[in-house]
């Protein structure tokens, strides 16, 4: 049994307490009692206020200057020892709160309570939202870390999931699953590095990302940060991801990756989240062992063989256990049985989110499991406390701890942060012309043509009349999908420095042509038809469970704009900007040509260069393209739940 920390146990005599009588006070206080009460209490809050975390009365002195974890040349084994033997149990769990930014009371918090790290959670930004407000703002943080004892730095996190997406100016990159559909490991280290490089110079030092998630479900909301649901091609693709996001930057120091959500995200069932408001997203994994170690583990065996520093734990269940609280998935299988040795974080609120349980408990539960740092990300001091209490009281062991926080400092120490806490990677890195031009790249190869009657792509720039329309030809927002400053993403064409699919069309068409543009499809029919209309449909934004759908398809308004320009045109391609399989099965047919562009993020010049023929088409769908939703789930091989062939099987593509 778990004791109740005492600091319940006080609220509630206090309240009990308030309830005496006048009549029982004017007597109590004409009692000599009261004074040695009042000493008693005087006594017992000096002593209480003694054991509050971050109190820095009665610290020991700092370690001498030339303490072994201060030498660079030292063996990183030798400085995580050296360290860990000058740290009070606060200091040891400090590093193991990481803290959303807006959650944290004042940047002092971060010194005086040792924390481990700072994130921002999406849209958490500075007042100004320019690389230099970011940097600015990371770079106070760091100083801020080193003014504790022991100097140690904090890492500072964000969801850096298609590019460094919350900074206003940085490159936006295709999401994960236009990544898989390039199936380009080369490709992909390269725009992890341009990534890591955009956040080290803004300072941050940690990336929420790859996801080696592997969906099931095209009604998910989260397929598309997933690089497939091949786990051969996840393994690949996440391997290169993390060799580029942690590959050392000139100053010697890197960005640390985060492999997630560990483990069986993606094999959730319909209609069974444990969100009220979701369908799917934090719900119910329903395969056995078996699928479970086969089909989700070996892309985190290929994580730990390219050195990923940390692992994120989803917000799962799997069977009725929270994934989280599995000591058998986080500590047998990930750090024993793959020899993972950097360390596990939990997920956004993710040791309390669904624990059913206080949040006493579910610290110690998920800390026993395997749990090293905890994303908590709101009340840190309560973190703090009843962790504390907890290894008082014996409920979490000193070595946990102790190992814990040698896998956080290990990695610090291995980025290179305690050497080199401010990065001098400039910022005019930040949505610099070369990281432009290979996220064009990358768009270019994760295009796939689903359809192309009569080799109507590429087009001829010669000479033809070019209609364009649809909610996704003119709107960066939809184009870069969630993820993106926001969230949940911003529909509209607000980017600066991107371009959209409309933009790049009238770029790439050449002067013979000519391009007219009508969002609804509304053109003049008294001008003749047209050679082409390039209609292209697109999902609004979203993320995570708020994109849970029951029918994924195209919506109404770009159905009925297809339609219009049909009346006025020879030719459609149909351009799908989306972050999964839409339901086309009822459409396609009437179109000419259809590409899957995904959502390809700040670069349209990307989806014109296949349009026009400067890129060949080479992507290949990375996952199954469902006919209908009595296919779903798909499993890993490719079968159907109802055993009918999918309208484009996994790797098709013109
Ligand atoms: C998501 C994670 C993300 C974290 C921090 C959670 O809601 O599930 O993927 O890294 O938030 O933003």
């Amino acid at each position: 049994m778990v004791k109740k920390p005492k600091n319940n146990r006080g609220k509630r005599a206090y309240k009990k307490s308030t309830k005496r009588s006048t009549g029982a006070v004017f007597k109590f206080v004409s009692s000599k009692r009261w004074y040695f009460i009042a000493l008693a209490v005087v006594v017992l809050v000096g002593a209480s206020f003694k054991l509050r975390p971050g109190h820095l009365g009665a610290q020991p002195p700092p370690p001498p200057a030339d303490a072994l974890y201060r030498q660079p040349n030292l063996p990183i084994e030798t400085r995580v020892k050296d360290l860990l033997s000058y740290m009070t149990l606060e200091e040891k769990i400090g590093q193991m709160a990481l803290v959303d930014k807006n959650s944290l009371g004042k940047i002092e918090d971060i010194s005086k309570y040792y924390l481990g790290g700072v994130l921002s959670g999406a849209g958490a930004k500075p007042q100004t939202n320019t690389p230099q407000g970011w940097k600015t703002m990371v770079d106070g943080m760091k100083d801020q870390a080193t003014k504790s004892r022991l100097g140690i730095p904090i890492l500072y996190g964000i969801d850096a999931n298609h590019g460094h997406s919350n900074v206003m100016g940085a490159t936006v990159f295709p999401h994960a699953i236009g990544l898989g559909a390039s199936q380009d490991a080369a490709l992909v280290k390269d725009v992890a590095a341009a990534t890591a490089q955009e956040l080290m110079a803004t300072g941050v030092n940690w990336s929420y990302s790859p996801s080696l998630d592997a969906p099931r479900d095209i009604r998910w909301g989260r397929v598309y940060e997933a690089f497939s649901d091949d786990p051969q091609l996840i393994a690949t693709l996440g391997q290169s991801y993390i060799a580029g996001t942690q590959s050392a930057s000139n100053d010697g120091t890197f960005v640390l990756a985060s492999a997630k959500h560990f483990l069986g995200t993606g094999a959730m069932i319909w209609n069974q989240s444990n969100h009220k408001k979701f369908k799917i997203d934090q719900g119910r994994i329903a395969i056995n062992q078996n699928a479970l170690l086969q089909e989700y583990l070996p892309p985190y065996k290929a994580a730990v063989d390219a050195g990923v520093s940390s692992v994120m734990v989803g917000l799962s269940q799997w069977g009725d256990q929270r994934v989280i609280d599995s000591q058998y998935l986080v500590t047998d299988q990930l750090k024993n049985g793959l020899g993972f040795k950097g360390f596990v974080v939990s997920d956004w609120y993710g040791i309390y989110e669904y624990a059913k349980t206080s949040n006493y408990n579910a610290n110690i539960k998920t800390i026993n499991a395997g749990v090293d740092m905890a994303m908590l990300p709101y009340d840190y001091k309560a973190f703090l406390n009843d962790v504390r209490n907890a290894v008082k009281d014996g409920s979490i062991s000193q070595s946990r701890i102790d190992d814990a926080v040698s896998r956080i400092l290990y990695q610090k120490f291995k980025a290179g942060l305690f050497d080199k806490n401010q990065s001098s990677i400039g910022l005019e890195n930040v949505g610099s012309p070369q990281h432009r031009l290979l996220a064009r790249q990358a768009v270019a190869s994760s295009a796939v043509l689903l359809k192309n009657s009569d080799s109507l792509l590429p087009l001829s720039k010669k000479g033809s009349q070019i209609l364009v329309a649809g909610s996704g030809a003119d709107n960066v927002g939809r184009q870069s999908g969630a993820w993106t400053i926001e969230w949940q993403g911003i529909d509209g064409n607000w980017m600066p420095g991107g371009t959209s699919i409309l933009q790049a069309i009238r770029q790439e068409a050449g002067t013979e042509s000519t391009v007219i543009y009508e969002k609804n499809g509304n053109f003049n029919p008294t001008t003749g038809k047209a050679d082409v209309a390039i209609v292209v449909v697109s999902e609004k934004p979203y993320a995570e469970g708020w994109g849970d759908n029951a029918n994924p398809t195209i919506s109404p308004e770009d159905l009925q704009t297809i339609e219009r320009a049909r009346q006025v045109s020879d030719k459609i391609v149909v351009v799908m900007l989306s972050g999964r399989p839409l339901l086309i099965t009822d459409h396609i047919a009437n179109w000419d040509a259809a590409v899957a562009a995904w959502l390809p993020g700040s670069e349209g010049g990307g989806v014109a260069d296949v349009l026009f023929g400067n890129q060949p088409f080479t992507g290949k769908l990375p996952l199954p393209w469902p006919a209908s939703t009595s296919q779903l789930p798909i499993s890993a091989d490719g079968t159907t739940n109802d055993n009918s062939d999918p309208l484009f099987g996994r790797y098709f593509g013109l």
